[in-house]
């Protein structure tokens, strides 16, 4: 079993209240659409219902699933009187871009800490960081960043500013929580699949799908299929993420988590992070052919090649629905270098 267990109604109603009652910042027109993928069905010679979810068209900043988890997490960056957002990421971070978006649209400063050289012509989610004037510092590797981000918010305190430092990819339990608010969304649709495959890479994500299945008592198997790190790291850091979301909502974390066993597929990493594979291209071509949506090719792209596998190999019930959660990075389309990070 995927999901965690039924909360106690009353905690599921506790829970709830407070998923509606978080302060955010208003930057997403929901809800974002739903709709049938059924070319894409015949083009698989039939097997479950398809749907899409489409958090790709959520608007803000080019959209994608940062969006959500910044609504919450740059509200309390305001609540705390912050005049920076400073995150990190690698040079086409999706991340980065959304989070110097919702500090432009705020008023605040921004800082990004990235991994990789400058570019010498930018594209992609770089372009968008210049245009979104964001203080750009870069640093030669990943195991940099932490570092490097903690000496320049202190420098930026010490001049009298106040900087808000978020995590990669804001997969804090505060960011999570955006998802499982996206749960609430999709149950006010009428939409209960039986199975929805997103991509997993930081893993607040999946961390707040989970919890929200929880919350609004659905149980579909959720499927992350990885951009990058391996089960073995991504599933304990999710369980720990919603049990600490417990502590947000006012329900016992442990309980919230109870029995969940985050399902993380890494086989369609291929090569590496960011690197395309024959399935994740066949997969861009195919959905755009079919259905007219674009997937990037750093997330979305494997995540679609891994439902498409499944479908193939029989693994999912033909009486099944399964919904692909769309969660953006389109701007990593367009870029000529480097390749995207969360
Ligand atoms: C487009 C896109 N999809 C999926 C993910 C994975 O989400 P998460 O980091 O919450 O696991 C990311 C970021 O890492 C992303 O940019």
């Amino acid at each position: 079993m995927i999901a965690a267990m039924p909360l106690e109604l009353q905690e599921r109603v506790r829970a709830r209240h407070a998923l509606d009652g978080l302060p955010t910042v208003a930057l997403l027109v929901q809800p974002t659409p739903v709709h049938e993928m059924a070319a894409l069905r015949q083009a698989l010679g039939a097997g479950p219902r398809l749907l899409i979810k489409r958090d790709d068209l959520i608007g803000f900043g080019f959209g994608g699933n940062k969006v959500r988890k910044l609504a919450l997490v740059a509200a309390r960056a305001k609540e705390e009187g912050c005049d920076t957002l400073m995150t990190t990421g690698a040079v086409q971070s999706n991340h980065a871009r959304v989070t110097a978006a919702v500090a432009a649209h705020l008023g605040m400063h921004c800082v990004l800490v990235l991994n990789g050289s400058p570019p010498q012509a930018p594209s992609g989610n770089a372009l968008l960081d210049a245009l979104l004037g964001a203080e750009i510092h870069y640093v030669a590797s990943r195991t940099e960043r932490s570092v490097a981000m903690g000496a320049l918010a202190e420098r930026l305190a010490e001049r009298g500013h106040r900087p808000f430092v978020i995590p990669l990819g804001a997969s804090t339990s505060l960011g999570a929580l955006g998802y499982a608010q996206a749960i609430g969304e999709l149950v006010a649709q009428g939409v209960v699949p039986d199975v929805i495959v997103h991509s997993t890479s930081s893993g607040g994500t999946q961390a707040g799908i989970l919890a929200g299945c929880a919350i609004y008592d659905i149980h579909p198997r959720v499927v992350g299929i990885s951009a990058d790190e391996p089960p073995e790291v991504l599933a304990p850091f999710i369980r720990t993420l919603v049990e600490q979301m417990g502590g947000l909502l006012g329900v016992p974390g442990p309980a919230l988590a109870r029995e969940l066993e985050p399902e993380v597929d890494a086989a369609f990493v291929g090569a590496g992070y960011g690197e395309p594979t024959p399935a994740s291209c066949e997969a861009q071509s195919l959905v755009a052919r079919t259905e007219g949506v674009f997937l990037d090719p750093t997330y979305t792209a494997k995540a679609m090649a891994g439902l498409i596998a499944y479908v193939r190999e029989g693994r999912f019930d033909d009486s099944q629905t399964v919904l692909f959660w769309h969660t953006g990075g389109l701007p990593g389309l367009f870029a000529s270098t480097g390749h995207p990070s969360p």
